[in-house]
């Protein structure tokens, strides 16, 4: 991308191709970046840092962009490693550097690297502050659990820009096609904040109260006009836990292939009776996050799943966890279980998904022994009809 943001803000971030699991757990085909600001005014401020592992590059893209100049602030929106990750090895580089950052980021940066110095270098600013840089001027706006309690973002009226911390992040490196920009934003919301929806929804209130022009996150791209106001729409419904498709999302576990068989069947049944939207996931072998997102997406999920040593088949299991760490709520659920001589896993599914807020259990549970029979695909009707009833 064009490094300038605009005649004196420059983008200064990095990809990461070389990523095998994002978080150690998301995988990102399309690899990662780590985005970081210059801005060149009376003072000069470096907004936010990048993963240790992209060292190098970061620190040859901020070099280039000072020309020699010393920067005076750096700007720690965020602590999480991926974006901190070369704190100290710029405040060692340039020592009349001040560090700007929530009173709580300054003490996470003493646990994340052993130096009191840094702390000591730090200037605490707190929701409502303004830091002023000379043309521009920074105001402070906390946004705690989006997504760790030290997060502050900041608006530049000058420019009219949010540097809106991982709100509004994306998986992919900064070029990434971004053609189908919501599928993947849409990821990254519900495996990384999709617990937060409170926090996210107040910190869009208070976005709401400035003339937004640009949002500069620390991962994705540069958001403007109608990718801006589509995200903005997007994260409003997200953030409510409202449903953005109108359908049905069946995920389900199979160890021998008779669940899914069932499933398959069901999704089929569900298109026949004219469901708007039907989608379905191997929990075994699809990308987990992938039917996180489509499970909170879609106005109902079904969960098909063998029962395991007495339990419930692990995949599973780890699914709906998933689930309820990410808060999944509002939503109808229908469940179909299979056993061949004690089916369990439909009870405690059942009890996995009562722990969860406004969850419509769709009854009945439909039971699978072994393998579908012909009664059972008259019970997957039935099942069809209450899910879109
Ligand atoms: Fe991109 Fe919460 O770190």
């Amino acid at each position: 991308m064009d490094a300038k943001i605009s005649s004196d803000i420059l983008y200064i971030g990095v990809d990461d191709n070389d990523i095998d699991l994002f978080e150690s757990q998301y995988a990102v085909p399309e690899g990662m970046c780590y985005n970081s600001y210059l801005i060149l005014d009376d003072k000069i401020a470096i907004v936010d840092t990048v993963d240790f592992r992209k060292k190098d590059e970061w620190l040859t893209n901020l070099q280039n962009a000072l020309q020699g100049k010393n920067p005076d602030y750096l700007i720690v929106h965020h602590m999480e490693p991926d974006h901190s990750g070369c704190i100290k090895t710029v405040m060692d580089l340039f020592p009349s550097l001040t560090l700007v950052a929530s009173a709580k980021a300054i003490q996470f940066i003493n646990q994340f690297f052993e130096d009191s110095s840094l702390s000591a270098r730090a200037q605490a600013i707190k929701e409502g502050d303004v830091l002023s840089l000379g043309t521009h001027s920074l105001q402070f706006i906390a946004a705690p659990m989006v997504h760790w309690p030290e997060v502050m973002v900041s608006y530049d009226a000058e420019s009219k820009i949010l540097f809106s911390a991982d709100g509004f992040g994306k998986f992919g490196t900064i070029d990434a096609d971004l053609d189908d920009w919501a599928c993947e934003v849409r990821r990254y919301y519900f495996n990384i904040c999709g617990k937060y929806g409170l926090p996210v929804s107040n910190l869009l209130k208070k976005a709401s109260q400035l003339d937004i022009q640009t949002i500069c996150p620390l991962h994705g791209p540069i958001l403007q006009g109608e990718k801006l106001a589509e995200a903005l729409r997007l994260y409003t419904i997200w953030s409510n836990y409202d449903v953005e498709t109108k359908g049905v999302f069946i995920a389900y576990a199979s160890i021998h292939g008779g669940t899914k068989a069932v499933a398959e069947k069901l999704a089929e049944i569900l298109r026949e009776k004219g469901a708007p939207k039907v989608s379905i996931s191997d929990l075994s072998r699809d990308d987990q996050a992938e039917a996180i997102e489509d499970a909170f997406r879609m106005s109902t999920l079904v969960v098909a799943a063998p029962t395991y040593d007495g339990d419930l088949f692990p995949p599973m299991y780890d699914f709906i966890h998933h689930l309820e760490l990410k808060a999944f709520q509002k939503r109808k659920v229908a469940f179909i279980e299979n056993g061949t001589w004690a089916p369990a896993a439909g009870r405690i599914m059942k009890a996995m998904f009562e722990k969860m807020k406004q969850i419509t259990m769709v009854e009945p549970v439909v039971t699978i022994k072994s393998r579908m029979t012909k009664a059972d695909v008259l019970a997957l009707e039935t099942l069809a009809e209450e899910i879109l009833r």
